[in-house]
C-alpha cells in the first residue's frame, strides 16, 4: 500500500475515472491503427497510381488564353495530331464552350501518344474513359497527358467538367487506326479525322 501511495497512477481512484496509464494504452493503441490506416491508404493510392499509369494534372505550364488562337502552338493550323522525329505522335486540342477543336482526332495504335490541351474560357475536362487519361483543362495553362492505345476504335471523349448550359453536348471522339492506316506524315504536318 505504501507503494501506491507514493506512485501518483497506483493511487485509488474513485469510481468511473480511468487510471492514466490505461488511456495512455488506448490512446497509444489507436495511434497505431491510424497510422496502419494512413499506411494502407497511401499504398492504395500509389499501387494503383503505378500500376495504371495514372498522374495528376501536374503539367504546369502556362500560355495567355486571349491570343493562343492567333500565333503559336495552339494556332487553328497547328491542331491535330502530329506524328514526331521518334515515332511517337503529338495531339493538339483546344477545348472551348462548347467544343473540342478539333472534335476527331485520328491516332495509330501502340504509339505513345501526347495530348496538349488548353482551353480558351473556362474549366473543361479532358477523359478518355477506361485509359489512364482525365485531366482538368484550365484557362491559361496547357495540360498534357501521355498515354497509348492499345487496340484500334474510336473512344468517346466527353467534357467532364460542368462549363456551362451546353456542357452535355461537349463530346470529341479519339480514332485510334491500326498503323499503316495512320498516314505518315512529315513531322511538322497536322492530321485530324474531323469532318
Ligand atoms: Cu466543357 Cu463541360
Amino acid at each position: 500500500m505504501a507503494n501506491n501511495i507514493s506512485n501518483p497512477l497506483r493511487q485509488r481512484l474513485p469510481d468511473g475515472v480511468v487510471p492514466e496509464e490505461e488511456i495512455t494504452r488506448v490512446e497509444n493503441r489507436w495511434v497505431a491503427i491510424m497510422l496502419a490506416m494512413l499506411a494502407v491508404m497511401m499504398a492504395v493510392i500509389v499501387v494503383t497510381g503505378i500500376t495504371h499509369s495514372l498522374h495528376p494534372p501536374s503539367n504546369v505550364e502556362t500560355i495567355d488564353p486571349t491570343t493562343l488562337h492567333l500565333r503559336g502552338e495552339f494556332a487553328e493550323s497547328n491542331l491535330g495530331t502530329a506524328a514526331e522525329p521518334d515515332g511517337s505522335v503529338t495531339v493538339r486540342l483546344v477545348a472551348e464552350q462548347y467544343a473540342f477543336v478539333p472534335d476527331c482526332s485520328r491516332v495509330p495504335v501502340d504509339t505513345p501518344v501526347k495530348f496538349r490541351i488548353t482551353s480558351t474560357d473556362v474549366v473543361h475536362g479532358f477523359l478518355l474513359p477506361a485509359t489512364n487519361v482525365n485531366t482538368m483543362v484550365v484557362p491559361g495553362f496547357v495540360a498534357e497527358v501521355r498515354t497509348s492505345f492499345s487496340r484500334p476504335g474510336v473512344y468517346s471523349m466527353p467534357c467532364n467538367e460542368f462549363c456551362g448550359s451546353g456542357h452535355h453536348g461537349m463530346w470529341a471522339k479519339v480514332k485510334v487506326v491500326p498503323k499503316d492506316q495512320f498516314t505518315q506524315l512529315a513531322s511538322n504536318e497536322r492530321t485530324s479525322c474531323a469532318k
